[in-house]
């Protein structure tokens, strides 16, 4: 790639050059990619609202009898709009009630489409099957974010440009350092991606969508960088400068597995599973870390410090952090033949099937079934991960149970994805880093879009108070003790 930047020079020269971080990243900014690759026009295609429908729905008030007529908007009716059914001046007017978003659409969005009845995930409208199929990873981040495929340049263009966001400053390594050695890397990824704001404080000045752009090539380009840096942390390991000349995923491979070879050469086929990984974690709609990420960046903060906040949603083991959780459990589990035991259990409320179930796929999820492909061209590499047959054994026994068929529950994207990242050599407690880094895409992709979004507000949900009506206080000598003192 020879784009040439205001020096005239090639991009990868910095490498080689004794530039500061500052002075690179200076050039960098000083680069073409923007006005070459990215019009702004066309970016963060967010479709237009449309009229409303001519639908209503009318509500009868059984306390007062009074009816209200209220437009149906795709599918949903405007929470504000049941403020005004009131019984009387005083009361506040009606809420909705939905503790965890299970009937609530929190925004409009034009980056992913789910449907979970029918287990169809698409990207700005590409069939995830096609994305995984057709597409490299940068392409499909550059889908999420820009709304449409890269032509060849383009993609040229981006990748180049991510990779030179690969760098991080040599502070980056030393803030690293204080982590204990048995530190989990989420906890290490999360606290050094909020920590990147301080080296980029520019980044808090969130409604300039050039500093916006520049912090989301930055992070995407950083996150696999950080993610290595925190495995090699853990073995002990010096750290591996990225090669921008291997692209993302091969580059990625190199920061983690590289020993004393001069240049790393990746396996092609594990290259392409982990990048097609990456394409069915890249986004997923308002699932629990986008809604963090939505929620948090709704009151400006930076970017880095919001993307820290989903990677934390991300680590629980509701969320990402299943994917881990799976590898545990089919570890316990062991042979095949204690698996009926194991399903008792869960039918009995003892236990989770970690890796089923999904809030919105209510069908088998499409990820799930390109990842159980993708591991068998993983295991004529590394050999077979003997964790698969019992995961297949314990799918076939659970879709054939009236408990998992009742409750419409199939394996997600977790169930599959642990025993592949397994066989390539990840110990579990890396595989919920392995889902953020592309995960990280879809993130900022919302991220953006809610940022141009006209209906913007800073995210405040309302509570239906429970507790003590007003009382006054008692003197401290006149308090009696509520509940006994427990003293350690
Ligand atoms: N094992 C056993 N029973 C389950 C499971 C499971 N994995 N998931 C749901 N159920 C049962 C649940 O007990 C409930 O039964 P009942 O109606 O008798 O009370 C019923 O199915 C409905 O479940 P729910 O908890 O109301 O469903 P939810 O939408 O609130 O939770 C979930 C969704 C993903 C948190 C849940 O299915 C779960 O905990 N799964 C295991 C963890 C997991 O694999 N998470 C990864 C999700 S996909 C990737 C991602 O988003 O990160």
């Amino acid at each position: 790639m020879t784009t040439p930047n205001a020096l005239g020079e090639n991009p990868r020269i910095f490498a080689a050059t004794r530039l500061n971080y500052t002075q690179i990243e200076e050039i960098l900014d000083s680069l073409p990619w923007n006005a070459v690759c990215m019009p702004q026009t066309a970016a963060y295609a967010r479709k237009e609202a449309e009229p409303m429908a001519n639908e209503t729905i009318t509500i009868v008030d059984n306390r007062t009898n009074q009816t209200y007529t209220l437009p149906i908007y795709r599918g949903t009716i405007r929470a504000m709009d049941l403020r005004q059914i009131k019984t009387g001046p005083d009361d506040f007017g009606l809420m909705t009630y939905d503790p965890a978003y299970m009937n609530t659409a929190a925004c409009h969005s034009a980056v992913t489409y789910l449907d979970g009845e029918r287990g169809i995930l698409r990207y700005r409208g590409y069939p995830i099957e096609q994305l995984a199929e057709h597409c490299t990873f940068l392409e499909v981040a550059y889908l999420l974010l820009y709304g449409e495929l890269p032509n060849a340049r383009e993609l040229e263009c981006w990748s180049e440009e991510i990779m030179a966001h690969s760098l991080t400053h040599e502070n980056v390594k030393k803030f690293m350092e204080g982590f204990n050695y048995d530190a989990h890397p989420m906890g290490i990824l999360i606290s050094t991606v909020a920590a990147l704001a301080t080296f980029h404080p520019e980044s808090r000045n969130v409604h300039d969508p050039k500093i916006r752009r520049k912090q989301i090539v930055r992070l995407i380009g950083k996150m696999p960088t950080l993610a290595a840096y925190a495995y090699r942390h853990r073995l002990g390991l010096p750290y591996v400068a990225p090669d921008p000349d291997l692209g993302y995923t091969k580059n990625y491979m190199n920061m983690l597995w590289r020993r004393l070879e001069p240049k790393y050469v990746a396996n092609p086929v594990l290259a392409h599973a982990l990048d097609v990984l990456f394409i069915l974690h890249a986004d997923h709609e308002q699932n629990c870390s986008t809604s963090t990420m939505r929620a948090v960046g709704s009151s400006n903060a930076d970017p880095y410090s919001t993307t820290a906040a989903a990677i934390a949603a991300l680590s629980g083991p509701l969320h990402g952090g299943a994917n881990e959780e799976v590898l545990r459990m089919l570890a316990e589990i062991g042979t095949k033949d204690r698996i009926p035991d194991f399903i008792q259990q869960v039918k009995t409320g003892h236990r989770k099937l970690m890796g089923f179930g999904h809030r919105v796929y209510k069908n088998y999820d499409p990820r799930a079934r390109i990842i159980k492909r993708v591991a068998e061209e993983v295991f004529e590499v590394t050999g077979r991960n003997p964790k698969i047959d019992t995961a297949i054994e314990l799918e076939r026994i659970a879709l054939s149970d009236d408990y998992f068929i009742g409750r419409k529950l199939y394996p997600n994207v977790d169930f599959y994805s642990g025993i592949i990242y397994e066989a390539m050599g990840f110990t579990p407690d890396q595989f919920t880093v392995l889902f953020g880094i592309p995960r990280t895409v879809g993130w900022l992709a919302q991220w953006q879009e809610m940022m141009e979004d006209p209906e913007r507000k800073i995210a405040r949900p309302r509570q239906v108070y429970t507790g003590e009506d007003k009382r006054d206080i008692v003197p401290i000598e006149l308090r009696t003790p509520k509940t006994p003192l427990v003293l350690a």
